[in-house]
């Protein structure tokens, strides 16, 4: 029985080719928008994917492959054209350019473009990381305070009881007999000590992943930070904000028990009146404090900005694990820094002062961020129609803009050599224009005190105990799913106790 005849066939076939083809031709189309309009764009983007298909098929770590289309452009181009799928952006080349767009025009470019996402549940993006204007500025003058110097005084005792399962636990390392060579993966290290500050910071609890690495609420943290769930999110929310309005909640990661031991704590706190000095504390003042129509400390709200510990501290345990393992591939390097940290411990003790005072160890910190940004992009979208300077070109309202961390810092003409590690670019306070890892402009990171705070707590600890080592012919690759800097298969060291540690009381310590 013939259900179709021969000529309906051929017709559906025949409109099928057709429309194929108009298909093809409108995505071309679509896809010279930028030579259209003058502008220079990068070759050959794909008909579906436009310039993205690696980071889309987790072929290559995305923020790499933003930095491929760094360096796939003209060298001295300051900006590029490409796509998104089909969708036109601007690569920003050139550090002048970044600046005035994301400085001195930062009224335009105020909002980011993943904050184009529809801002429903997500722990993610009711904060600084993904509100819109005017909600960001009001929330950025209330969140700005908490991190300030003074306030960190308060948190820092936590910072540092927090470190101390950490020394425990490569100290029992040292003690165990069977292995000879002691190793380490600082990646999973600091994971585990950022989930712990995490916890206790940013959630008013204490947890302890190191001899506890089973509990509920380090899986659930370590799955986040590792699985494949919040990197597809990722993705989503950085390169097709606009779906996530559709997905919603079903894209994002969810949270279960971090949620549950965010609201006992706050409960609790509220009923007791109790104080810890953990950002607890400030959301207790901030929802009982006067309100503002425009962002209200109630709900939701209130659990998203515990949201900011979860990203930032990632972020800062990124750059311990990445500074640390590029001072265990370059000793002379690292004996400086020992050398820095011990004068000023000795003289000032373990406070937040003496860490305000180590400069060759922010030089280390910083180039450690510059070879491997945590974040390795920042991105904003126009808010209204721009004329881009030097140029009769409109940018269209709308229009993401984004810059490339791992391509600016990898520019020779900024930084010669690149590839290797090299702190002294960093000497005597100068910090080139072209180094952007915290950001640039008024929505640059928020918590690079408490960064760096961090990072220097970490460093200064291990460096105070142990000289570490990884031959430079190992190899660290990053994870092809992540738009954070995760390195895949862990960063693997060798730790040897010093002769001459130095203990929490600044004294030599034989026997730690
Ligand atoms: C050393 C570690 C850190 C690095 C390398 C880092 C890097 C960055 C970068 C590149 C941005 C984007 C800036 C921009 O778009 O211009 C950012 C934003 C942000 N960071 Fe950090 N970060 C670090 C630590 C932290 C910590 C510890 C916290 C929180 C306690 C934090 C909270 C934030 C927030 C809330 C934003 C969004 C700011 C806004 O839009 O107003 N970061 N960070």
């Amino acid at each position: 029985m013939e259900f179709f005849s021969y000529s309906t066939v051929i017709a559906f076939f025949t409109t099928l080719v057709i429309l194929l083809t108009a298909l093809y031709f409108y995505a071309r189309y679509k896809l010279t928008y930028w030579t259209r309009h003058g502008i220079e764009q990068l070759p050959n983007p794909h008909i579906i994917f436009g310039h993205v298909k690696d980071a889309m098929l987790f072929r290559t770590a995305p923020g790499l492959h933003m930095g491929q289309l760094y360096q796939s452009a003209r060298p001295d181009a300051p900006f590029v054209g490409f796509y998104i799928f089909h969708k036109p952006c601007l690569l920003i080349r050139d550090p002048e350019v970044a600046k005035q767009m994301f400085v001195s025009d930062f009224d335009v470019f105020s909002d980011r473009h993943f904050a184009g996402a529809a801002q429903k549940d997500s722990f993610g993006m009711l904060n600084l990381f993904g509100l819109k204007n005017p909600a960001w500025k009001f929330l950025r003058s209330k969140i700005t305070p908490i991190l300030t110097k003074g306030k960190l005084k308060q948190m820092y005792p936590l910072l540092v009881e927090t470190s101390e399962p950490m020394m425990k636990f490569l100290k029992d390392g040292v003690e165990k007999k069977e292995q000879e060579v002691k190793k380490v993966d600082l990646r999973d290290l600091l994971s585990k000590y950022t989930i712990d500050l995490t916890a206790n910071v940013g959630l008013g609890t204490k947890t302890d992943s190191f001899h506890n690495p089973n509990n509920v609420f380090t899986e659930e943290i370590l799955n986040m930070y590792h699985g494949t769930d919040r990197m597809r999110a990722l993705i989503t929310v950085f390169f097709i904000p606009e779906i996530v309005k559709y997905g919603g909640s079903l894209l994002l990661y969810k949270l279960k028990y971090a949620k549950q031991i965010f609201w006992e704590a706050l409960q609790s706190r509220e009923k007791s009146g109790a104080t810890r000095g953990d950002f607890i504390d400030a959301l207790v003042s901030m929802k009982n404090g006067e309100q503002n129509p425009i962002y209200k400390f109630e709900g939701n709200n209130l659990l998203s900005q515990a949201g900011i510990f979860f990203s930032g501290l990632e972020s800062a345990s990124s750059t311990s694990s990445f500074t640390l393992m590029e001072l265990a591939r370059n000793p002379e390097y690292q004996k400086l820094a020992r050398a820095e940290i011990r004068e000023i411990i000795g003289k000032h003790g373990w406070t937040v002062e003496a860490f305000e005072k180590m400069k060759f160890v922010d030089q280390c910190i910083y180039e450690g961020v510059r070879m491997h940004p945590p974040a390795t992009m920042l991105d904003r979208v126009a808010r209204r129609d721009y004329q881009i300077p030097n140029t009769d070109f409109i940018l269209k309202k709308g229009t993401p803009i984004f810059i490339s961390l791992y391509g600016m810092h990898s520019n020779e003409t900024y930084f010669p050599e690149p590839e290797v590690y090299n702190p002294d670019r960093f000497s005597d306070n100068q910090k080139p224009d072209a180094f952007m890892g915290f950001g640039i402009g008024p929505r640059m990171c928020v918590g690079v005190k408490m960064g760096m705070l961090y990072t220097k707590l970490v460093i200064s600890k291990i460096l105070t105990r142990y000289d570490i080592y990884q031959p430079l012919e190992e190899k660290v690759e990053l994870d092809k799913r992540g738009t954070l800097s995760i390195i895949a298969g862990g960063i693997n060291v060798q730790y040897i106790p010093l002769d001459d540690q130095l203990d929490d009381n600044n004294n030599v310590a034989i026997d730690v």
